[in-house]
């Protein structure tokens, strides 16, 4: 650490006194010198010096004023003031502290004082800096392993949505178009950044747990027997079971868990009701019916979005969540909105 360069401000009304203290810090220290306290303020918002030695008091504007004004300004307020005051002003010193200073240094100046006082302060200061500058690597090392790790976490979530869609063509992309759907209805509702993010992931993995029921159940043509929706609704568990040792700051494998629950306690795997359900799951399943009654199955054809939204409407506040539809609705009224 560097403490020999420092740049010291000597702040005197007094010329006897500026010399004595020149004399015992010039070849240590870039010196630089003012004789009111305006000029003070001036020279040190030019210069930033590493520390202040101030007299306390000078005519027009007193060290205690110039060393407020100093505290109050975001560029010179971590620079070091230490208070010169006689040795009879003994009020002065605690004053002193009360503004800000760091220290003072009583005249007469004895020189050995004034050198060990202003190197101690020199010191901690660059010391602070140095931590300051470590904490700010430190954070930036910190956001980009952060980042890092999202960015892994985002492609094993892309990879683990391929395998579901390679397996099951017909949902292929589905999973991707009800997370584009449920992350514009998040927004359209002012959601917060965490829960459109969770949703984001929910929704290109809501379906992962279909992986365990057999490709003959899912992509046969023809309405599904009792027996065979028994087993699709096992998809829900499946996939949280897939997902909940991912660790995540946010809690997408619930809303998997949760995204076939609908408000009135009908739904599957547990029969959770309007506030049991969490508000991402409840967007989720209203972009899933919405999604998924407008795209071709294997069991039925394509029905036009009109009747999804119909569908939704009818189910508003019974099945659905009423705002979730309000929203998804707007989308593609108002807003153009389009899944590709
Ligand atoms: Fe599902
Ligand atoms: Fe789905």
């Amino acid at each position: 650490m560097q403490i020999e360069d420092s740049l010291i401000l000597i702040v005197d009304d007094n010329s006897t006194n500026i010399d004595l203290l020149v004399s015992s810090l010039k070849g240590d220290y870039r010196l630089g010198i003012a004789k009111n306290g305006f000029k003070a303020i001036d020279y040190a918002l030019k210069y930033l010096p590493d520390l202040i030695l101030l007299d306390v008091m000078m005519p027009e504007m007193n060290g205690y004023e110039v060393c407020k004004r100093l505290k109050a300004d975001s560029s010179t307020r971590n620079i070091p003031v230490i208070f010169i005051t006689a040795l009879t002003e003994t009020g002065h010193k605690t004053r002193g502290f009360e503004v800000g200073g760091v220290d003072y240094i009583t005249k007469p100046f004895n020189s050995d004082e004034v050198k060990a006082r202003v190197k101690t302060h020199i010191f901690l200061k660059k010391m602070r800096e140095t931590l300051k500058n470590q904490n700010i690597i430190l954070e930036e090392r910190v956001k980009e392993k952060t980042a890092e790790i999202q960015k892994m976490l985002s492609a094993t979530i892309q990879t683990m949505a391929v395998m579901v869609d390679v397996r099951d063509p017909y949902t292929a992309g589905h999973q991707r178009r009800v997370a584009k759907l449920a992350c514009a209805i998040a927004e359209k509702l002012s959601l917060s950044k965490d829960v459109i993010h969770t949703i984001q992931i929910a929704g290109v993995l809501h379906d992962i747990g279909k992986i365990r029921i057999p490709t003959s159940i899912i992509n046969r043509p023809g309405k599904l027997l009792d027996v065979e929706f028994e087993i699709i609704k096992i998809h829900p568990q499946v996939g949280y079971d897939i997902l909940k040792n991912i660790p995540s700051p946010w809690p997408f494998a619930k809303a998997v868990l949760q995204h076939h629950e609908k408000i009135d306690g009908s739904g599957y795997p547990a029969g959770l009701k309007d506030n049991e359900i969490m508000m991402e799951a409840k967007i989720l399943t209203v972009a899933d019916v919405a999604e998924a009654t407008s795209s071709y199955r294997p069991y039925r054809p394509a029905f036009d979005i009109d009747y999804s939204l119909e569908e939704l409407l009818k189910n508003r506040d019974k099945l659905f969540y009423a705002k979730a539809v309000d929203a998804c609705i707007e989308l593609f009224r108002k807003d153009n909105f389009e899944f590709e």
